[in-house]
């Protein structure tokens, strides 16, 4: 597996792979890898001759210094575990350094209101990060392909908005949600839960699966009057917010029209590990 620090030594490497007409597919993680990562290279290497994995903790899409600071590392498990999957698979791993330089900012985005509500409400600056380090990303391999989890949904709808906004020449796809046993959505901040609080945190998809029966007969406020007074028993979990959206718009639902699709959104603190999660409701 070649693991590459610098973007120039990487370009080199990709370039040789394009001159053999060799598809490259991309999938941008922040490490501490699990199978919910792994199920995107997976499907990654399945459409593509060659899949790069990008593991960087993103500084400028942290909104607190804390969550930053405390954000899981073992890079030396994720390349194991990232050999263990297939041979086809290059690691870029560059340092903050690398990305910024000095200057460690985010630039400025245009995403029509879908980086407003829900996680950009709660999370001052967080879309702004995120699309500054994916568009660099995106240009620094030029994939074919670029791959993202719909455990971050609002994420992907926002990186899909940023492409098409910037005519950018990327597909980007997304990929279905991966879940523990328990129904819990899988996620490098669960390595922070202890044992008793992550059998706990499987209330959180249970809300959700019990939110999607009500979405035939109830309005989106009965559901989500219903949903703050479960969190409200929980000793547990705190609720931060539930919202049902149009999937395309990401706007609050209304009054349902048939033609449109609805989600669930949902995130919840466990002591102070911060866990998102959603549904699709029709
Ligand atoms: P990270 O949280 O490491 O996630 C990397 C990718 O894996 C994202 O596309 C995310 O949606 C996907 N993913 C995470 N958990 C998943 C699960 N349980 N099932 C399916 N997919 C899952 O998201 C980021 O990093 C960053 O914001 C990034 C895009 C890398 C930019 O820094």
């Amino acid at each position: 597996m070649h693991i590459f620090e610098q973007k120039k030594e990487l370009d080199s490497f990709l370039q040789e792979e394009r001159n053999k007409n060799h598809a490259i597919g991309l999938v941008p993680t922040m490490g501490a890898l699990h199978q919910g990562h792994l199920s995107l290279v997976k499907t990654a290497l399945t459409e593509n001759d060659l899949v790069v994995v990008s593991i960087f903790v993103n500084p400028t899409q942290f909104d607190k210094k804390d969550d930053l600071e405390k954000y899981p590392k073992n890079l030396e498990q994720d390349f194991n575990l990232l050999k263990s999957v297939s041979k086809h698979i290059v690691v870029f791993t560059p340092s903050t350094d690398e990305i910024y330089g000095n200057s460690i900012k985010s630039q400025a985005y245009q995403f029509d209101g879908l980086d407003k509500v829900m996680e950009g409400e709660f999370r001052e600056g967080h879309f702004d990060g995120v699309g500054t380090i994916v568009e660099l990303f995106l240009k620094t391999v030029s994939p074919d392909r670029a791959y993202f989890g719909e455990k971050d949904f609002q994420q992907l709808q926002i990186i899909r908005k940023m492409v098409e906004s910037k005519k950018l020449p990327y597909h980007i796809i997304g990929c279905p949600i991966e879940r523990e046993s328990n129904g819990l959505a899988m996620s490098s901040r669960n390595e922070r839960l202890s044992k008793k609080t992550r059998e706990e945190a499987s209330f959180i998809y249970n809300t959700l699966l019990t939110a999607k029966t009500k979405f035939g007969t109830e309005s989106a406020y009965h559901i989500t009057e219903w949903v703050k007074s479960q969190f409200e028993q929980n000793t547990f979990l705190k609720l931060e917010y539930f919202e049902i959206a149009d999937e395309d718009t990401l706007t609050p639902m209304l009054k349902k029209q048939v033609d449109r699709k609805y989600r669930a959104f949902i995130a919840v603190y466990a002591n102070d590990v911060r866990l998102i999660d959603n549904l699709r409701l029709n």
